[in-house]
This record gives structure tokens, C-alpha cells and sequence, in this order.
């Protein structure tokens, strides 16, 4: 499917503001992949589509979760907002025709991560973290890292993501817990 058949569609999916953060994400995930030496075309596909679960209204998001069979555990339907990951895969295959595994992948853990990810997995988690429209305190210096160590950029993300989850007292997703201990083995 071509790229502008894709948007059109997507548009259909998303409210305004979700779509400028898609085109955004993209951007940011093909400067990103050019940086790393990662495909641009993945990038931009993973970019545009990671959220394209994420404005469905809850009944709609179980309705689809269970006709795609979408990999939802126990945590994810407790934590609702981390639905839109496994579901935006099954919707990215299903209904945008994506048949690239890393392509899916990506968009199947841009919010949780996991162990093990992979270098697009990693562009798409940190894009959607620093795209322009983001202006959270401590972007900054996450957005100059990004261009400096994916790892590290990564790992403060998370930091930050589990701080915010444990001041929310919400439950922590393992595959978190998982990202972050790979990369400080790592690191
Ligand atoms: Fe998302
Ligand atoms: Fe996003």
C-alpha cells in the first residue's frame, strides 16, 4: 500500500492532534534511522502507524482486540492506555496490509518496550517519546541524547516512565522492567 493511500486511511483512525503526532513521530523516526543506519522506509511506516490503535473508544478496542486475536494480557487490561500497542499490531497487519515482522514489532511495544529490542524497536520508542510536539520537563536533554546513544536516551525515558507510573501508583508492565534491566546489562 502506498504511503499516501496509508495516510488517508490512518486519518480515518485518529483525531487531529493523534495524526500531527504520527506525521511527527515518523519524521523524527527517519532522521533517527539515518542516524543509526536503520531503513528509512520501516522507520516512517513504524512511525506513522505506532498509534493507530489509540483513539478507538474502549468497547471499539476490545471489540478489534478480539477479532485480530491481539496479544492483551491481565496488566494491559487493567493499565487500558497500554492496549493500543499490541492491538495497533494486529491493526497495522490486518488493515494497513504491513507484513514486515519489525515493522509490527515496533508498533506492537512502542509503549511498554522489551527485552532484546531491536534497532527500530528503539527508534519508534525514543521517536514517540521526543517528537517536536512533546514539552515535558527534561525533553531536552533526552531529545540531544537520542542523537548521542539510543540506549541511553532510552533508558531515561523509561526512568522517567516508571517514576510517573509509581506517582500514579499504577501497575508497572514487565516488558518495562525488561527494556530497562537489558539495556543496563548493556550499558
Ligand atoms: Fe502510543
Ligand atoms: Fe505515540
Amino acid at each position: 500500500m502506498d504511503i499516501s493511500i496509508i495516510k488517508d486511511k490512518l486519518k480515518k483512525y485518529l483525531d487531529e492532534d493523534r495524526y500531527i503526532h504520527s506525521i511527527e513521530v515518523m519524521n523524527t523516526s527517519i532522521e533517527l534511522a539515518r542516524l543509526y543506519g536503520a531503513n528509512e522506509q520501516k522507520a516512517a511506516m513504524a512511525g506513522l502507524l505506532h498509534d493507530c490503535a489509540k483513539c478507538l473508544p474502549y468497547d471499539k478496542m476490545m471489540e478489534m482486540s478480539f477479532k485480530y486475536n491481539a496479544d492483551i494480557d491481565s496488566i494491559m487490561l487493567k493499565e487500558k492506555a497500554l492496549i493500543h500497542g499490541p492491538l495497533g499490531e494486529r491493526m497495522a497487519k490486518y488493515i494497513f496490509a504491513i507484513q514486515d515482522l519489525d515493522i509490527l514489532m515496533s508498533i506492537k511495544y512502542h509503549s511498554t518496550g522489551r527485552k532484546d529490542m531491536t534497532l527500530l524497536e528503539k527508534i519508534i520508542y525514543i521517536a514517540d517519546y521526543i517528537e517536536p510536539g512533546r514539552s515535558f520537563s527534561g525533553v531536552e536533554k533526552i531529545r540531544a541524547k537520542a542523537r548521542v546513544s539510543l540506549d541511553e536516551a532510552i533508558l531515561m525515558a523509561i526512568n522517567n516512565t516508571i517514576q510517573y507510573i509509581l506517582s500514579k501508583g499504577a501497575l508497572i508492565h514487565p516488558y518495562t522492567i525488561d527494556a530497562r534491566n537489558d539495556i543496563l546489562r548493556f550499558t
